[in-house]
């Protein structure tokens, strides 16, 4: 066994993984990067079909962040922002803010007339953390904090989130966790949150569809049950007296819950129930943020020329896509391209104003990380924003949805694939037994995991979740790469599950 493999084996703890199956067999070690490909100790290269836990924007080794990188780092790596300020994470929180701005169309909800975001309601101050689950326990400690000061201090302040969610591992972030495999061990230390139904097409109890070899999204014939549970829920909790202080929630798709897209029109109904009863909204990007789910739902030649044209105005999040702009947007994993850790909570002078006040008064916003607005990790994301708003990247873009689009149809063939979620530049491919009947496979089978072991041995890395593989591969993947990757699942679905 390799060295690093010795070592690994007799020091290092996994996360998410079962450690007794992890000592059975060497593992991968990877020793370089460039582009969608990594390559191990042996020199052994694979494509990554999952952008590294889908962090990586631009591909491994990118010259222009490599370089920015070089740069910040002749200057200084890191300074505290406990008392001081620093030039690349003020300039990355003015642009960040920049991006998130969404237009006049959705800002109030469909049912009133378009009108522009009040100042106080625009997306506008950013604190930065590390990573996903700090930007998630940022925006939850802020909303708990600034509804206390506003509804008075009897206030109890209740979060909603969706059935399966995930956003993260501190104890905040998987207080508004409800994946019981994730988070039943520990739900001794939890706060209580409340969960409400998330839309899932392809398992949903209110769709009368029978399977399709399509999406399931296309075929749903149901009546909104799923909205209508919410507005029961905000409605029940509203008659507690004590309406919802947040909702918090993954726009257009849900990732660890299995890569479950929201049909469209969900969103903008769940998100105006939830202002109607004065629910801040928490909008969770850490997976779909930074163009992950495309420009469009369908790219079309049009809508890619308009893009190019006028390539930093192309939408990076989903709330951007959708218009629907929330009280806290949460953004980490590519915040700097995949290369270092940096998260950040955006928010609304609305909040950020309720926490001014004299010193003695003790509003201050009492939490922060060693690393807060870390220069390196800024230095990396003010040059991986500059590369997504480059024409560039906008068509690479456009034509790694169309390709994936394209290619994807082949694994409708297959009767163990039961859906193909694609949402931009997520893919989720859900695993049955058998696609008439839905099927599932229960998780002591390890379906998807083995299907992952078998694509590795085939040069092709991602994880699944549960029986869903994901494939969410960086930006700069080609044509034949996407082809390689999803021939390679397909052989191994068929090797695996037969
Ligand atoms: C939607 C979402 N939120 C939060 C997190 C937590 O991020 P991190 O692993 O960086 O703490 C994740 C991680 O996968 C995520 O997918």
């Amino acid at each position: 066994m390799n060295s690093y493999a010795q070592l690994d084996h007799q020091y290092v703890w996994h996360p998410f993984t079962q450690m007794r199956d992890w000592l059975r067999s060497e593992p991968i070690v990877i020793a370089s990067g460039k582009g969608a490909w990594l390559t191990d100790v042996h020199g052994k290269r694979y494509l990554d079909a999952n952008a590294s836990i889908w962090t990586n924007l631009h591909g491994h080794q990118h010259p222009k962040i490599n370089a920015a990188i070089a740069r910040q780092l002749k200057r200084i790596a890191h300074s505290s922002a406990l008392g001081l300020a620093n030039e690349p994470a003020s300039l990355l929180a003015a642009k960040l803010v920049a991006a998130a701005q969404v237009g006049p169309r959705r800002a109030h909800g469909p049912s009133r007339k378009p009108r522009p975001l009040a100042m106080k309601d625009r997306l506008a101050k950013v604190f930065f953390s590390d990573n996903g689950s700090t930007a998630l326990e940022v925006a939850l400690k802020l909303a708990y904090e600034y509804t206390c000061r506003t509804r008075g201090p009897q206030t109890k302040p209740k979060f909603l989130s969706l059935t399966g969610a995930y956003h993260g591992d501190t104890i905040g972030a998987v207080s508004l966790g409800h994946i019981d495999l994730f988070h039943k061990s520990f739900g001794g230390m939890l706060f209580k949150t409340d969960q409400v139904m998330a839309p899932y097409c392809y398992r949903c109890p209110f769709n009368r569809a029978e399977p399709e070899r399509e999406d399931a999204r296309k075929h749903r014939k149901c009546n909104w049950e799923c909205t209508s549970l919410v507005a029961k829920q905000f409605a029940a909790q509203k008659r507690r007296g004590n309406p919802y202080a947040a909702f918090v929630y993954e726009p257009l798709m849900q990732g660890a819950a299995g890569m479950i897209p929201q049909p469209s029109g969900w969103m903008e109904q769940v998100t105006d129930l939830a202002r109607s009863h004065g629910a801040l909204l928490i909008a969770d990007e850490v997976m779909t943020g930074f163009g992950r789910t495309g420009l469009t739902c369908h790219v079309t030649e049009e809508a890619l020329a308009a893009a190019v044209k006028e390539p930093s105005q192309a939408k990076l999040f989903a709330s951007t896509r959708t218009g629907i702009q929330p009280d806290f947007l949460c953004l980490a994993k590519g915040l700097a391209g995949g290369y270092l850790p940096m998260a950040a909570t955006l928010t609304t002078p609305r909040v950020f104003d309720a926490f001014l006040g004299k010193y003695e008064e003790f509003k201050t916003f009492f939490h922060g990380h060693s690393f807060t607005g870390n220069q390196l990790g800024a230095a990396a994301g003010l040059a991986s924003l500059e590369l997504l708003q480059s024409a560039g990247s906008v068509r690479a873009r456009a034509r790694l949805q169309q390709t994936l689009q394209r290619e994807l149809k082949s694994l409708w063939a297959l009767p163990r694939v039961g859906d193909i979620r694609q949402v931009g530049l997520v893919v989720g491919i859900e695993l049955v037994k058998d696609w008439p009947t839905r099927a599932p496979y229960p998780l002591r089978e390890r379906a998807g995991i083995r299907v992952c072991e078998a694509m590795a041995r085939r040069g092709v890395l991602t994880r699944s979740v549960g029986s869903v593989i994901v494939l969410m591969p960086p930006y700069c993947t080609t044509e034949p790469e996407v082809k390689r990757m999803v021939g390679v699942l397909a052989e191994a679905i068929r090797e695996v599950l037969g």
